[in-house]
């Protein structure tokens, strides 16, 4: 039999990926993943800023954005790829697309809030113009509860 090829391919998220969006969500924060209820909520909100890159049957990244209704600023609630396939452009592929569904809906600013130790991360955001809030690159100590400092960094669209 034939091997079965499948091609990454990045898209808009549908209602159908939810199980394996939880799944990869799980395999990537797996300390704080989201809850399937929550991932559904966000997914019945935000569906519109959500991306995901598939392979056949398996999801290897997602981004996710929430958006105010006055589209002043869109949230970066996530950003993951997949252990195996991190380092080969995948995350600035997936950032860059949110960030033009953004732009093109008018979205004025996007923010986010990341680790102050995730290098990796801070590197991309800054490499696409997201710079840190506040004076000396500020972190925000206990911004998501006891221990959990975060620095925020915001993008003008
Ligand atoms: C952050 C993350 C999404 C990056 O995805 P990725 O596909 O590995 O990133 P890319 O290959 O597209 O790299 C984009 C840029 O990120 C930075 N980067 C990526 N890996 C890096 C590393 N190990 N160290 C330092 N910078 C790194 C670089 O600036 C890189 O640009 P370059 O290739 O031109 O040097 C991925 O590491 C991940 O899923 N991490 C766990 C979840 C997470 O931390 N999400 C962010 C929450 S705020």
């Amino acid at each position: 039999m034939p091997a079965v090829s499948h091609q990454l391919l990045l898209r808009a998220v549908r209602e159908d990926d939810l199980p394996e969006l939880h799944r990869l969500d799980n395999e990537v924060f797996e300390s704080s993943p989201y809850s399937y209820l929550v991932l559904r909520q966000h997914f019945d909100a935000h569906a519109d800023h959500l991306f995901v890159l598939s392979e056949g049957e398996s999801l290897r990244g997602y981004v996710l954005f929430a958006t105010s209704s006055d589209r002043s600023v869109s949230w970066g609630l996530s950003l993951a790829v997949a252990r195996d396939r991190r380092g080969g452009g995948l995350g600035r592929m997936l950032m860059n697309e949110v960030l033009d569904k953004l732009r093109e809906d008018g979205v004025q600013e996007a923010r986010l809030a990341v680790e102050p130790t995730n290098t990796a991360a801070i590197a991309l955001y800054r490499s696409l113009g997201f710079a840190p809030e506040g004076k000396d690159d500020n972190v925000r100590r206990d911004y998501f509860g006891p221990g959990e400092d975060r620095l925020l960094m915001s993008l003008k669209l």
